[in-house]
Order: structure tokens, then sequence, then C-alpha cells
């Protein structure tokens, strides 16, 4: 990455991130969700959602899949790749974050060193890292997309748990067994979380 121009300076916004909280009536966060592909990130990011909507808070998903589509559209699976796409989204989330906006974000992101970039943009306060824990295995054998199937017959290179790794959270802020809890049992914890921490 080039190195930021001298001649940039800084805009302070007048309508700050309390000013918008205040407005939301709820303080913004970012739900930093990882896990395997299959373990159930989308899915339990877009059912938490759902349910903030339902209390009336502003929110957000970036999902790999779909981010993919657009802002990390010229990046493939390398570790490299991986790294810008999970720093760009992390520097996204801290946008969204000023923006007011409980933002949950759902990537593999498999290395440790980007999550941990990922919360060192932010204040420990707004960094809830949740580790969708699910075997390869059931993963493998739950398989909703084909692509580990792929993977073994050699069609997809760097596949995550098959070719790539997928370095474990050491502290997670929470571990959510997405293998065999059911969805809302899973959504439950997260709420849970976001009571504790006084965010709704
Ligand atoms: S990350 O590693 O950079 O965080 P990201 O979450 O954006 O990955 O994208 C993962 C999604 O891309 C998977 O859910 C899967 O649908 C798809 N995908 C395509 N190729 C690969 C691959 N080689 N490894 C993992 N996922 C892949």
């Amino acid at each position: 990455m080039e190195k930021l121009d001298k001649n940039i300076v800084w805009h302070n916004a007048t309508i700050t991130r309390a000013k918008r909280e205040q407005l939301n009536q709820h303080r913004s966060i970012v739900l930093w969700f990882t896990g395997l592909s299959g373990a159930g990130k989308s899915t339990l990011a877009h059912a938490v959602e759902d349910r903030l909507h339902q209390l009336n808070c502003r929110t957000f998903v970036l999902d790999g899949d779909n981010v993919r589509h657009g802002l990390c559209g010229d990046l493939g699976f390398s570790d490299q790749d991986r790294r810008e796409n999970i720093r760009r989204v992390a520097e996204l989330a801290k946008l969204m974050l000023e923006a007011g906006v409980i933002t949950l974000t759902a990537f593999i992101s498999p290395f440790r060193a980007e999550r941990d970039l990922a919360r060192n943009l932010l204040t420990s306060d707004d960094f809830i890292e949740i580790h969708c824990a699910c075997s390869l295995d059931v993963c493998e054998k739950r398989d909703v997309k084909g692509l580990y199937k792929k993977a073994r017959q050699g069609e997809i290179a760097n596949f995550t748990g098959i070719s790539s790794p997928y370095e474990r959270p050491e502290n997670p802020e929470l571990t959510i067994d997405t293998g065999s809890m059911s969805l809302d049992e899973c959504v439950e914890q997260v709420l849970v979380l976001l009571k504790n921490r006084n965010v709704i």
C-alpha cells in the first residue's frame, strides 16, 4: 500500500459518532464473525441483524461473498489477497462504526494477524470477535455451495481447511458452537453479549 500523502489532512465531521449514536438510541459496534466456509457466519450474522432490526437498531452486514462482488472484486484467495480483503473490510467496518451502525462482518478471515489488525484499528469496546466454531467435517458434510467437493477434486486451489490454513481464534469474545446448536440458540448468545455490553 502507498504511504499516506503528507498533503492529505483529516477533516473532522461536525456530526460525530456520538451524535449519530444519540439519534439512533444505541451505540455502534463491530461484530466480527470468523470461521470456516459453511460454518454459518452469514446465516448467523443475518439472523442477528434481523433481531436487531426488530429492536429498531441500525445495522449492516458485510458479507464475504457479497463484498467480493464489488469492493474486493479484484481479489482472489492467495494469502496476500485474503490479507488485503480483510484489511479493506476492517477499514470499512471502522467507517461504519463512525456512521453509528452496528456492523456485522462475515468473512472466513483465516489469519490471526489480520483479525488482530481489525481489532487494533478499533478500541476494545468496539470490536467483538465471534468464532463460529464448526468442525471441518461438519462444514464439509453440509457443503451448501458444493465448494468442498470441488476443492477435494482439485478444482479450487487454496481452499480454507483443505489446502489453505484456518488459524483458530485464541481469545475471541465469544465462541459459538454453530456445528450443533440451533440458529435461535446461536442468535440468543450474541444478543446476550450485546445486552451485557450495553449496546442494546
Ligand atoms: S477470506 O478468507 O478472504 O476471509 P471470504 O470470507 O472473503 O474469505 O470469502 C469466502 C467465500 O468465498 C467462501 O464462503 C466461499 O463461498 C468462497 N470461496 C471461493 N474460493 C474459496 C477458497 N479458495 N477458499 C475459501 N473460500 C472460497
